[in-house]
């Protein structure tokens, strides 16, 4: 069973699965731009002072549904014209220190927006959609700055919204962490680190016809 959670006072889009052909958002470039997104990171997640290292992001569950089979060797996980709502996630790999984390790979895994994995353990209902990868990775530039075009993941269960992620280098596992978003509930407790879990949360920002959000990965 799977729910989805509107946003309020944030432009709504047909959830229901179906495609909506009639829609009027216009199919955009997406941009492998690495420019900030205009959103500061989270400021529990930076030093109060220059000379302070940051806090690592903490640890989280990877869950039932890593994805299985060959990888999309993309950060665009929308095939055509989208049939929810968009979310522009950028972020930077960093270490303690600030300093860009070079050729880290980000890799994303997510529930479609009516809550449902692409996984054979989750037996959700309905057919999984064709025009959505739910599974994406995205290479750091030389900045450490990452960006993927994906769609606002949707509820399920007694989980809140969240987007799972891996962060490799050099094919070595350096972290497995999940965002949640502060407009959609938070973590709802559902971090595994609940002194920590504020680092997870994201903040949700309109951008063009979608959202955007930013996060900072300190490792
Ligand atoms: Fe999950």
């Amino acid at each position: 069973m799977s729910t989805t959670t509107p946003l309020r006072g944030l432009k709504s889009r047909p959830t229901d699965g179906t495609v909506h052909g009639s829609t009027q958002m216009k199919r955009r470039k997406f941009l492998q731009s690495t420019a900030a997104a205009g959103l500061s990171a989270s400021p529990l997640g930076r030093a109060l002072r220059a000379d302070e290292p940051l806090t690592l992001t903490p640890q989280d569950y990877e869950g039932p549904y890593y994805p299985v089979g060959a990888p999309n060797h993309t950060n665009e996980l929308i095939i055509g014209e989208p049939q929810a709502q968009v979310l522009t996630l950028r972020g930077q790999v960093v270490d303690v220190h600030g300093n860009p984390y070079k050729g880290a790979l980000v890799d994303i895994w997510h529930t479609d927006p009516l809550g449902r994995y692409k996984h054979p353990r989750d037996s959700s209902a309905g057919k999984r959609w064709d025009s959505f990868l739910y599974w994406g990775e995205a290479l750091v530039d030389d900045g450490g700055h990452f960006e993927f075009r994906t769609y606002i993941p949707g509820a399920y269960g007694r989980r809140p919204a969240h987007i799972h992620y891996k962060v490799w280098q050099r094919k070595k596992l350096r972290l497995t962490s999940q965002i949640y978003f502060k407009e959609l509930g938070g973590t709802r407790g559902a971090s595994r680190s609940p002194s920590l879990g504020d680092l997870q949360i994201v903040s949700l920002a309109p951008h063009g016809d979608g959202l955007k959000t930013y996060l900072q990965v300190v490792i």
